[in-house]
């Protein structure tokens, strides 16, 4: 993104010139899927793809939202007013975070804000939670105030449940709010505890490969499991899916149905997966992560059943190449993205091959790009 450029929108838009600049980025889960809002752990790292935010004050008590990716789609809101969901549907990601700061008891300054992402939509890399964080971080700058992240990652999750009424997990707002370059956040969905894991061996890369289908969390599927999960915790006595391990899930494998019990499974071995692969990190064993990746891959595929044809071709393929030490789809899956853990110097070929071989066999090419660990959401000037 160039910062200079958004400025001169922004002076162009606004008639002044803007008083600071945040950003936040979107994310890839290396591994805990599906396992945020069963209190489990997640291995996220943010992407250099973000939502940059640029803001003034202004005095007429009004809050102004436009995006470079939405135009003629700008709003005003009146501040002396309740903040209440509507149209345009893009606005809802930071009117529900301007809510939700002066429900927690920030006297929202009036300002005009500008946003441009290069976080691509409904690809599964968290565009939402992008804007949201970097709205939220945009506000606290212009009001002059500080929150801790992981309360912010909170405060922006209540947003999208309360205004979009996705009714997303933790997982991708806190990465966005508590990245950092070069390393993996290990998150502990129940407590809210974070370690973040060295990720900076230089032979190894993620790719991420986009099947550019579209997936959408509003559709029933995510909510349907985790209802799922919920009601297995219920049935076996437990607080969360969390609490479960393989033996106690057989044994209480006749209080639940079959999809249930496979949906449980899933958590339970992702969550167990999840903790392996950090000590796979901390190793440095890329193989050893690798071979978690697949079978986190095949689960999610044939437990939980949020994978599709384009992201298990992507998957095969990458398995095929030399140099992959892992992939699996990322994300909430029905489409979005999948990612490859692969030796550096063998990335560029198997992005390609990736490509070709989702081009002749779905007859349209896919963006394939290596991502390092970046960092979070920050104050750029
Ligand atoms: C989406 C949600 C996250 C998480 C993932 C699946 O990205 O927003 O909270 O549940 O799906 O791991």
């Amino acid at each position: 993104m160039n910062v200079d450029e958004l400025k001169t929108a922004f002076a162009k838009m606004f008639g002044r010139s803007p008083s600071g600049v945040v950003a936040a980025p979107g994310r890839v889960n290396l591994i805990g899927e599906h396992t945020d809002y069963n209190d489990g752990y997640v291995l996220p790292i943010a992407i250099e793809l973000a939502t940059w935010v640029t803001w003034a004050p202004r005095d007429d008590g009004r809050l102004a939202l436009a995006s470079l990716q939405q135009p003629g789609r700008e709003i005003e809101v009146d501040l002396c007013e309740p903040i209440l969901p509507g149209e345009p549907a893009w606005s809802n990601y930071p009117k529900g975070v301007a809510a939700m700061l002066a429900k927690a008891g920030l006297a929202l300054p009036a300002c005009s804000i500008l946003f441009s992402s290069n976080v691509p939509i409904g690809s599964g890399l968290s565009s939402s939670a992008s804007l949201e964080v970097a709205t939220g971080l945009a506000l606290l700058a212009a009001a002059g105030q500080d929150m801790d992240r992981y309360e912010l990652a909170k405060l922006c999750q209540a947003a999208e449940h309360a205004f979009p009424e996705v009714p997303c997990g933790i997982m991708d707002q806190a990465i966005s709010a508590l990245g950092r370059a070069d390393h993996a956040l290990l998150l502990d969905c129940r407590d809210g505890s974070t370690q973040q894991i060295p990720f900076d061996d230089p032979d190894a890369v993620v790719l991420v490969a986009d099947t550019q289908v579209a997936h959408e969390l509003s559709d029933g599927g995510y909510a349907a499991r985790r209802q799922q999960c919920h009601t297995a915790a219920e049935k076996l006595g437990l607080a969360a899916l969390r609490d479960a391990d393989l033996p106690a899930l057989e044994a209480g494998r006749n209080e639940l149905t079959d999809i249930e019990f496979r949906r449980a499974r899933h958590v339970v071995t992702e969550i167990a997966r999840t903790l392996q692969a950090v000590d796979a990190l901390k190793d440095r064993d890329m193989p050893r992560f690798g071979e978690l990746m697949y079978a986190s891959h095949a689960s999610l595929r044939d437990d939980y059943d949020v994978s599709c044809e384009e992201l298990d071709a992507m998957v095969e393929s990458a398995r095929g190449c030399e140099g992959t030490f892992g992939a699996r789809m990322t994300g909430g899956g029905f489409g979005g993205c999948a990612i490859a853990l692969v030796r550096s110097n063998q990335a560029q070929a198997v992005a390609e091959t990736i490509a070709a071989d989702y081009e002749d066999r779905f007859g349209r090419r896919c963006p394939v790009f290596a991502t390092p660990p970046a960092a979070g959401a920050r104050i750029v000037e």
